[in-house]
């Protein structure tokens, strides 16, 4: 019998108690291998080829460009549907299949369709000891059945130093209170900056590394690029200089 006063499961399960759904299917022998899309008639958005070419580039193994490239596909159409993982195929030539691989092993790609705020609040030790899984609690209750929010804990962000802390459509945030949690999740609403005070981005001393540059240059960036959420955002635009780094990488730090 089951106890009643049992922790309801925080991982979802699928067949034989699995994480991963379908692991113990076998094969369908009869389909038709995948093969790789054909580039000319797989419509891909220019900017999304481009960065996806250029990310090739960088790699001895063009494979390794997997990840940043399913990662800019994913922005561009908001989870790896069918057709995002496609385009990337088109591009890289691999099949859907190596991608999709790829994308199921790690936590943070999309495989159905969520909301466009995505806020991944730690639940981590550092956090969870200033009081996250509350503010992960209260995250998901104001947000309610809100299809605009995808609320998910997420295991250290490798920001304790600002614990309680969250990614917030990937900007990092903290130290939370319970009291932000109300105010975050209406300025998501009305399409404001997240606690822009409480940016991490917004820090002196990460405004002072992405003004650095060496600094900024071993990071791949311009000076005072990455820093366009920031006070140098203000002091680049002041010289005219630039303010910050290609729109598409920007999100992913
Ligand atoms: S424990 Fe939360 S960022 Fe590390």
């Amino acid at each position: 019998m089951s106890d009643p006063g049992a922790l309801a499961p925080l991982v979802r399960r699928y067949e034989h108690g699995s994480r991963v759904p379908g692991w113990d299917r076998a094969a369908d022998l009869s389909k038709n291998p995948a093969v790789v899309p054909d580039p000319a008639t797989t419509p891909v958005p220019d900017d999304l080829r481009a960065l996806i070419e250029d990310y090739m580039t960088r790699y001895p193994d063009r494979r390794s460009a997997s990840i940043p490239s399913l990662r800019a596909a994913q922005r561009v159409h908001g989870w790896l549907s069918p057709t995002a993982v496609e385009q990337v195929a088109a591009v890289m030539r691999l099949t859907p299949g190596y991608l999709i691989a790829v994308a199921t092993f790690y936590d943070m790609f999309e495989h159905r369709p969520v909301g466009e705020h995505t806020v991944f609040v730690c639940t981590n030790i550092s956090c969870s000891l200033r009081g996250a899984d509350r503010i992960y609690e209260a995250m998901q209750d104001l947000a309610g059945d809100d299809p605009r929010f995808n609320i998910r804990g997420f295991e250290c962000l490798g920001a304790c130093d600002i614990a309680p802390m969250a990614s917030v459509d990937s900007i990092y945030i903290g130290p939370l209170s319970l009291d932000d949690c109300s105010t975050l999740i209406q300025q998501l609403r009305d399409g404001a900056e997240p606690l822009p005070d409480k940016q991490l981005a917004r820090r002196p001393v990460a405004a002072r590394f992405w003004q650095d540059p060496p600094a900024a240059a071993l990071a791949g960036e311009p000076a005072g690029g990455h820093a366009a959420q920031g006070p140098a955002a203000s002091a680049a635009d002041e010289r005219g200089g630039p303010t910050g780094g290609e729109v598409d990488e920007k999100d992913d730090r």
